[in-house]
């Protein structure tokens, strides 16, 4: 058995085989998948007929390294008590390389991870599991005791919650491992073994190579072999089968732990930005040599550094993020790039060509107009590109490539957390893009500095929350909110909007400040609330103008802007500060704090912000099944 994501496992079944076979077979399987890179290996084998092992107690032994799959091989011939000549009628074995993300890269990190020390259960994983502190928390309170860094590690030690939570039921290892997985979010493809079920193997997500016929699983199937037979089953993410008293106390607290100290998911959301953004760049942004490698592009980028026009399609926030970065794409690609509203592109049959590559930018990946776009431009036989947080959605599956946002689920009503690693995600598909333009290099060594300064500079921004509540208090009975800026901020300013109409039920305008003589002027008055986002970058000069203009209506400015610009505070009637990062990523810092002022107004309106978002979505947006 083995996938293409340095996970190789091998079982013989009534077929005799030497341990050294077995461990030769494992190692040539690793070899194989030796391309992928990676920085650790390891090898999980029944221990039995070894003294050494035996007397441990073991029935499972683990041995993992540093470095070359080599260096493994080397080590475990070292191992003089292990008698490689015993044979096993039936044995499974697992292996594993691995490429660090959570965790630095050493043995304790490698793979497989155990779930005690007794190595009860064991599992290789290639892909993220998203909601592992949750996971490790709550096994923690349980009194397991973790060794490793790893979201692995948490799979490793509730399955044996599970087991030891259900062992009355005498269940098979199959619907262990299904219940297990039903707790598991993220993307991930995993191999179990375990001391309690010698000879079996259950696997998710990935493929089972049989001899020459391959099988391919889709999410949720769980494929078991037991007495050498394969039977996959389908899972089905719902907790109401889950009777075992360990899994319902489970799901209880993991529901209170997800949303931890805050009052809503929003809120919660909104606060996990320091963090997702990490995610987004976790193993794709290095920072000592400034690279940005974009996996789910790396074989496409020539074909895309080939085209004639970039266009971005998308609804909502997801088409706000698109609008936050074009401007820096403009710059790192020399292209052309379009961003388009998903329906307006399909009222219009919007040409597109076969020199063009079209992006499809959606937080569910499930968006009507977005996937009927899709549709569109595949017809039309254009690269499509998705941009998704939803890994084995829609979207994700028919475009060509694409990024997966890595952000985590979000679960209430205005999305926030998306916007922001959307942003992130498009930023580095422009670094990408620019990785040999010589006179580029001084530009994106700045924006990857930006890059990694985001998390501490997001939390910075966070810690005006209550600043920003005080200023929702004098706000929240008003009728409309005006929310001006330009250049990289007219995005922020029609995202700001966007999120007051959304769950506060106010009117609010996003307005592109150089158009304010155009129209909008006639608005402002000394009753009017209004937004403004001045930044020390390009077009600094032009939003003073835009504020004199206000301040000379009797405007009573609000001013999101840089901490140190005293020159521009001095016309606030409040100011709101942020700390300055390169124009490009500016955004990012001058959005947070308009998803704190329209959570804070939604909250004393008396709107519940989380809202039921699925439901909605079902109903109004999703394609029907
Ligand atoms: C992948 C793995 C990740 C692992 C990493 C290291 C998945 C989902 N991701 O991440 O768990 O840690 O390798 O090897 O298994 N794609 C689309 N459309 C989209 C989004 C993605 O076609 O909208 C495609 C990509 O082109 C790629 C695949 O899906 O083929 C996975 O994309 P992504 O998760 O972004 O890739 P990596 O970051 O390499
Ligand atoms: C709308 C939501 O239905 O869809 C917005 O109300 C969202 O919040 C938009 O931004 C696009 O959704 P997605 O999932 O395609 O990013």
């Amino acid at each position: 058995m083995n996938s293409l994501q340095g996970i190789f496992a091998y079982l013989n079944y009534h077929v005799p085989q030497t341990r050294r076979e077995i461990i030769e077979t494992l190692f040539k399987g690793l070899q194989r998948l030796e391309y992928r890179g990676y920085d650790s290996a390891g090898i999980g084998i029944d221990g039995g007929n070894n003294k050494e092992w035996e007397d441990k107690g073991k029935q499972i032994s683990i041995i993992k390294r540093n470095g070359k799959i080599k260096t493994l091989e080397e080590e475990v011939n070292k191992q003089e008590d292990v008698d490689f000549d015993a044979e096993f009628e039936t044995h499974f074995g697992i292996a594993h390389t691995r490429w660090a993300t959570h965790g630095v890269p050493n043995i304790v990190n490698s793979h497989p991870q155990r779930s005690d020390k007794d190595n009860e259960f064991i599992v290789i994983h290639n892909g993220i599991i998203t909601n592992h502190k949750n996971l490790r928390k709550f096994l923690e309170s349980k009194g397991y005791e973790f060794e490793s860094e790893t979201d692995t590690e948490s799979i490793a030690k509730l399955i044996k919650y599970v087991h030891d939570n259900s062992e009355s039921e005498n269940i098979s290892f199959a619907t262990l491992v299904e219940r297990v997985i039903q707790q598991l979010e993220g993307a991930f493809a995993l191999v179990f073994k375990s001391v309690h079920f010698p000879g079996q193997a259950v696997c998710t997500s990935t493929i089972i190579e049989h001899t020459n016929r391959v099988i391919f699983l889709e999410d949720n199937d769980v494929a078991a072999v037991v007495a050498g037979c394969l039977s996959i089953h389908r899972v089905e993410r719902t907790p109401s089968d889950c009777p075992a008293r360990g899994i319902q106390t489970l799901q209880v607290e993991m529901q209170q732990m997800m949303k931890g100290n805050y009052s809503s998911f929003m809120q919660k959301e909104i606060f996990e930005q320091p963090e997702s953004v990490v995610n987004t760049m976790r193993g794709r942004v290095n920072f000592e040599n400034n690279t940005v490698i974009l996996g789910g592009l790396k074989d496409s980028i020539k074909e895309i550094r080939r085209c004639r026009r970039l266009l971005i399609i998308a609804c909502g926030t997801s088409y706000h993020s698109g609008l936050a970065t074009r401007q820096i794409l403009e710059e790192l690609t020399e292209l052309p790039v379009t961003v388009e509203l998903s329906s307006d592109f399909l009222d219009r049959s919007t040409p597109v060509f076969r020199d063009d590559v079209c992006f499809f930018l959606s937080q569910s990946g499930e968006t009507a107009d977005t996937l009927m776009a899709l549709r569109y431009c595949k017809g039309r036989r254009t690269l499509t590109v998705g941009i998704t947080n939803t890994v084995g959605s829609s979207i994700s599956r028919e475009t060509d490539c694409g990024v997966h946002i890595n952000a985590g689920p979000e679960i209430g009503v205005a999305s926030t957390k998306v916007y922001t690693s959307q942003f992130v995600a498009l930023v580095m598909f422009a670094l990408m893009m620019s990785e040999d333009r010589i006179s580029m290099q001084q530009r994106r060594k700045e924006i990857i500095q930006g890059l990694q300064n985001l998390p501490e500079q997001i939390k910075e921004v966070l810690s005006s929350d209550e600043e920003i509540q005080r200023l929702a208090s004098e706000l929240y009975q008003q009728k409309s909110v005006l929310i001006m800026g330009r250049g990289y901020h007219y995005a922020t300013c029609l995202e700001g909007a966007l999120k007051i109409k959304e769950i506060t039920f106010m009117h609010s305008e996003g307005i592109l400040a150089g158009e304010l003589k155009h129209g909008p002027l006639a608005l402002v008055d000394h009753r009017m609330p209004v937004i403004m986002v001045v930044m020390r970058d390009p077009t600094f000069v032009k939003c003073q103008n835009a504020l004199q203009q206000v301040v000379a209506r009797q405007g009573r400015p609000i001013l999101i802007c840089e901490k140190n610009d005293e020159e521009t505070m001095k016309n606030a009637y409040r100011a709101i500060k942020v700390p300055h990062t390169v124009d490009c990523l500016q955004g990012i810092l001058s959005v947070i704090p308009l998803q704190l002022l329209a959570f804070h107004l939604a909250v004393l309106r008396g709107y519940d912000v989380d809202d039921n978002k699925r439901l909605r979505k079902i109903e109004a947006d999703y394609v029907p099944m």
